[in-house]
């Protein structure tokens, strides 16, 4: 899978990607995560790429010269399955949603700023918006490199245990079990002994029962 993602912050995100989990994707070839500048696509001799916003107001809208110009030129060389654009008013992110983008091609992420993008690249360009939360960042860049790990851990041989994927929180609609490693007894606190009797069949029946039990205290919603 490949995922470019449409920055003014290229330095910002790529961070997340040369480490643990992101970098082994990439490293064996599952997935390819590119940054491009949109700077480089202004034509202004300031290399800006926002402007004032027609009938007044505050903030700058990022302009659609710029943007146009990049994701033209991406197009021109791939087809994509999806151009995503991160905002608070897309809609919200979820595990399904990851699952799905998981298991596309080629996918465009557009990272915002300012007071947002002209309404025209909406229109023209986008296929998706994606919201990580209801709450504003600074940028778009932060919310790109949480749907890019949600999506790449999710392509099958990024993560060495198979099953471990399917088994996180949301995964089947539910939070996860709680988990323990050793000591089997911490100053007193000890493991539950089901997991320590090595009845696989009884243990599974208690990761799905603790998992409900979570689910129904913490995040009834989601059993609805
Ligand atoms: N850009 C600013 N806030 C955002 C949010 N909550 N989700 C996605 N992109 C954003």
């Amino acid at each position: 899978m490949r995922i470019d993602i449409i920055t003014i912050h290229p330095e910002l995100i790529a961070s997340p990607f040369e480490h643990s989990i992101l970098k082994r994707g990439i490293s064996k070839g599952l997935a390819e995560v590119n940054f491009i500048n949109l700077r480089d696509y202004s034509t202004n001799k300031h290399k800006s790429v926002d402007d004032y916003q027609f009938g007044g107001g505050a903030g700058m809208v990022m302009m659609i010269e710029p943007i146009a110009a990049c994701i033209e030129h991406l197009k021109s060389q791939r087809k994509y399955d999806e151009i995503i654009y991160t905002s608070p008013d897309g809609e919200l992110f979820n595990q399904k949603i990851a699952n799905n983008l998981s298991t596309l091609k080629n996918i465009i992420i557009l990272c915002g700023h300012y007071k947002g993008i002209d309404e025209r690249v909406r229109e023209k360009y986008i296929t998706r918006e994606i919201s990580i939360g209801d709450y504003v960042l600074s940028g778009g860049e932060l919310a790109a490199a949480i749907i890019s790990d949600a999506i790449i851990r999710l392509i099958p041989g990024v993560i060495s245990d198979e099953t471990s994927a399917l088994s996180d929180s949301f995964q089947d609609g539910l939070l996860a079990p709680p988990v323990y490693t050793r000591p089997a007894d911490f100053n007193g606190q000890k493991v539950p002994d089901i997991l320590l009797s090595g009845n696989f069949e009884k243990i599974e029946h208690w990761r799905a029962e603790k998992a409900l039990e979570r689910t129904r205290k913490r995040r009834p919603d989601l059993l609805k």
